[in-house]
């Protein structure tokens, strides 16, 4: 899954400042595309065939006073109207406004599950936390007990395998911050020998030197259990 959500709460972040011509040569090698409705309407050929996951979630920005307290801000009807196959809404577990968060989940799961709507849960958001795998497994879980159909988790170096074992639904590996290309694909590595389904990554990707290269590396990561210095092989021989 290609995440280019971030512009819900960050503006034209780095690397997304023309949506267009970043994200256009990643799409045939992205199994989903998780997004939110406006780049969808505006910046995504309406032929694109790959399942649409939209941003659900937002309100708050990278500057304002409280960038957790997140809301709804998609309904059902526009998600089916622009063919979505699922949506997405983060929660906070452990930080400010979790009940909010939690319930408002709970309440898209409702109206998801009348449509056959997907729902991805975004755990572990928030920048104090420590993302080890006592808290993921926490948030993980939580996030299937109200009803997710996925969960978007961060990695973690130890016990990664109790987070997915103690998820009911299947987990996709968040991306996080941009790191270096082979921790990159070692963390995605690790991640889906760890029983992960697949990945959910966007700044590894578009920040990456070659965004086109590096998604193929991910991709033969995720397709192929690629091991890591060889995915990084395919990446430098595909970099122009
Ligand atoms: C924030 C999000 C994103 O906006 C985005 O999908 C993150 O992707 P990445 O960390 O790989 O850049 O989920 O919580």
């Amino acid at each position: 899954m290609l995440a280019v959500d971030h512009g819900y709460f960050l503006g034209p972040t780095s690397g997304l400042e023309d949506f267009k011509s970043t994200v256009s040569p990643l799409l045939p090698y992205a199994d989903t595309l998780m997004l939110t409705r406006g780049m969808l309407r505006t910046c995504v050929d309406p032929l694109l065939d790959i399942p649409i996951v939209l941003r659900a979630s937002g309100g708050t920005s990278i500057i304002g006073k409280s960038l957790l307290h997140e809301g709804i801000t998609l309904s059902m009807e526009d998600a089916l109207r622009l063919n979505a196959a699922g949506i997405a809404y983060s929660i906070t577990v452990g930080m400010d406004w979790e009940r909010d968060t939690i319930l408002d989940l709970s309440r898209l799961v409702d109206q998801a599950e009348r449509y056959g709507m997907v729902v991805v849960a975004v755990t572990a958001v928030g920048k104090d936390l420590a993302k080890d795998a006592r808290y993921l497994s926490l948030a993980s879980r939580m996030a299937a007990e109200h009803g997710a159909h996925i969960v978007k988790t961060y990695y973690c170096d130890k016990d990664f395998q109790k987070v997915v074992e103690s998820c009911p639904v299947p987990i996709v590996m968040a991306g996080g911050k941009k790191i270096s290309e082979i921790e990159a694909l070692s963390m995605a590595y690790n991640a889906i020998q760890a029983g992960a389904v697949g990945v959910d990554m966007g700044r590894n990707i578009f920040q990456s030197k070659d965004p086109v290269a590096m998604i193929q590396a991910i991709r033969a990561v995720v397709h192929d259990e690629m091991a890591p210095k060889e995915a990084l092989n395919l990446y430098n021989s595909l970099k122009k």
